[in-house]
């Protein structure tokens, strides 16, 4: 884990010089907000993974960092609209945008974000790229509004939560990697086996965020409990209410539907969560997936950057925020 960190932190000064420069092609009421986000940190996983994908396929140029950061502009944008959508207040530690600027700022910023990305996407004459890119944004959008639809709704299977948590996060990192293949040249069951790394990288990415959603907000610089009060049946959340029963049950349900739960009820919620180990077993449901995205690398060339790649999984698995 410690080597993973090492090399990030040696890329971490090229991801962030090529993200102020893409910040510089944003227009110039937008960059404000931007920088918002970006100057409050964040892990940049995905232009991390864009650029180690690449790199074990062979790619030397300097040009996959200008790429990777469309990636890192994607999520800020997304993460932008997805805290108006979830009414949170912070993100990375920092009040969220749309509680300095207002929603509406917030989701017309949010939109020059992604076609700015987009544009620096086409510089690299890739059509591939191109396409693989709007795929991203529009799989995203698809998989945030399945989840504002299920909300609140307890008639939910397994199978809609894989759907909405393959589009709102698992396909941005699917893209990521994708990308890095794509940019490599790699041949195409190389690109596939990459892409598979990242999807299943990807879902197992959100569960543990899931899970990590009743950790202190002081750890995750995001609200605690904030499915528990938005109605999001995740993991966690169901095997609670799977826990309970009569009295209980009929209380949790009435709140859940209604959308009625106080921040004391879900900090107490979070609470018995964290009590019963459901944030552990959810963790453990993630390790199924990343099992998935270690055999997925078994075709891809030997060497260090694979290394990091199968290290990422242990990483995402026991990740504290
Ligand atoms: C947060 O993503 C949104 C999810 C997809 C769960 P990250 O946990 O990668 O957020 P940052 O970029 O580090 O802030
Ligand atoms: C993450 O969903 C997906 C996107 C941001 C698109 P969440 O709503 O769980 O993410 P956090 O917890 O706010 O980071
Ligand atoms: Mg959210
Ligand atoms: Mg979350």
């Amino acid at each position: 884990m410690l080597k993973l960190k090492a090399c990030l932190a040696l890329e971490l000064p090229r991801i962030n010089a090529a993200l102020r420069d893409a910040a510089d092609r944003l227009p110039a009421p937008v960059r404000p907000l931007a920088l918002h986000v970006f100057n409050a940190g964040g892990k940049r996983l995905r232009p991390f993974l864009t650029v180690l994908v690449a790199r074990m396929l062979g790619y030397a140029g300097k040009d996959i960092y200008p790429l990777s950061v469309t990636l890192e502009m994607l999520h800020a944008a997304t993460l932008i609209h997805d805290d108006v959508l979830d009414n949170a207040g912070t993100r990375r530690g920092a009040p969220a945008v749309h509680t300095v600027y207002g929603s509406t700022m917030s989701i017309l910023a949010g939109d020059a974000m992604l076609s700015t990305a987009n544009g620096l996407v086409a510089e690299h004459g890739d059509l591939r790229l191109v396409t693989a890119f709007s795929d991203a944004i529009s799989r995203t959008a698809a998989g945030e509004i399945l989840e504002i639809a299920a909300m609140r709704n307890l008639a939910q299977d397994a199978g809609a939560y894989h759907e909405i948590i393959l589009g709102k996060t698992a396909w941005l990192i699917r893209s990521a990697c994708l990308m890095g293949a794509l940019k490599a040249g790699a041949t195409e069951e190389r690109i596939a086996a990459a892409a598979a790394y990242g999807e299943n990288l990807g879902l197992a990415f959100q569960m543990v965020d899931d899970a990590l959603d009743v950790a202190p907000a002081e750890i995750i610089g995001k609200p605690s409990g904030g499915d528990i009060r938005e109605g999001k049946l995740t993991p966690p959340v169901r095997m609670y209410r799977e826990s309970l029963s009569g009295q209980e049950l009929a209380a949790f349900d009435a709140a859940f539907t209604a959308g009625t739960f106080t921040d004391e009820d879900a900090a107490r919620i979070g609470a018995r969560i964290r009590a019963l180990g459901f944030d552990i077993k959810t963790r453990e449901m993630a390790g199924a997936c990343l099992d998935t995205a270690r055999a997925a690398l078994h075709i891809l060339p030997d060497g260090t950057e694979k290394r990091h790649l199968l290290r990422m999984t242990d990483y995402v698995q026991q990740r504290e925020k």
